[in-house]
């Protein structure tokens, strides 16, 4: 269970050192923060998804039966799906042999973007099963 809090904590950590690194001009620092990002994307959010809906959401939905918590798991589960699509949208993006200036610009936006969605997302998470966290 602590992973999963553990994960969501450094959610910010990670905004903050991508606008670091894509505030650079250098192509090879804006690739290696491109890399950075595919490692985030294929490992950490993949891996925290799987593990959330093998362990957590089973023990959650065993501890408390009612249709209220059933329902919210669902609504959280159906967010996986999506934010899942959004991160294979990127991995396209960042599977592009040239990281051109302008698409870098874009690729760093539809990063953002992608991680405001995962913070929304972890700060649902936190308030249904607080007591896990
Ligand atoms: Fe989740
Ligand atoms: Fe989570």
């Amino acid at each position: 269970m602590e992973k999963s809090g553990a994960d969501h904590e450094v959610l910010s950590l990670y905004i903050e050192s991508f606008n670091r690194m894509f505030a650079q001009s250098s192509p090879q620092v804006m690739r290696d923060a491109a890399e950075a990002v595919k490692l985030f994307l294929t490992r950490k959010v993949v891996d925290h998804f799987a593990y959330e809906e093998r362990h957590i959401f089973p023990a959650l939905l065993q501890a408390n039966p009612g249709e209220g918590v059933r329902n919210r798991v669902s609504e959280i589960q159906a967010e996986h799906k999506l934010l899942l699509k959004e991160a294979k949208r990127l991995d396209k993006i960042l599977a592009q042999e040239e990281l051109a200036y302008d698409r870098a610009g874009f690729l760093r936006k539809a990063m953002l973007d992608f991680l405001h969605h995962l913070e929304k997302h972890a700060s649902r998470e936190n308030a249904l099963f607080p007591s896990l966290m």
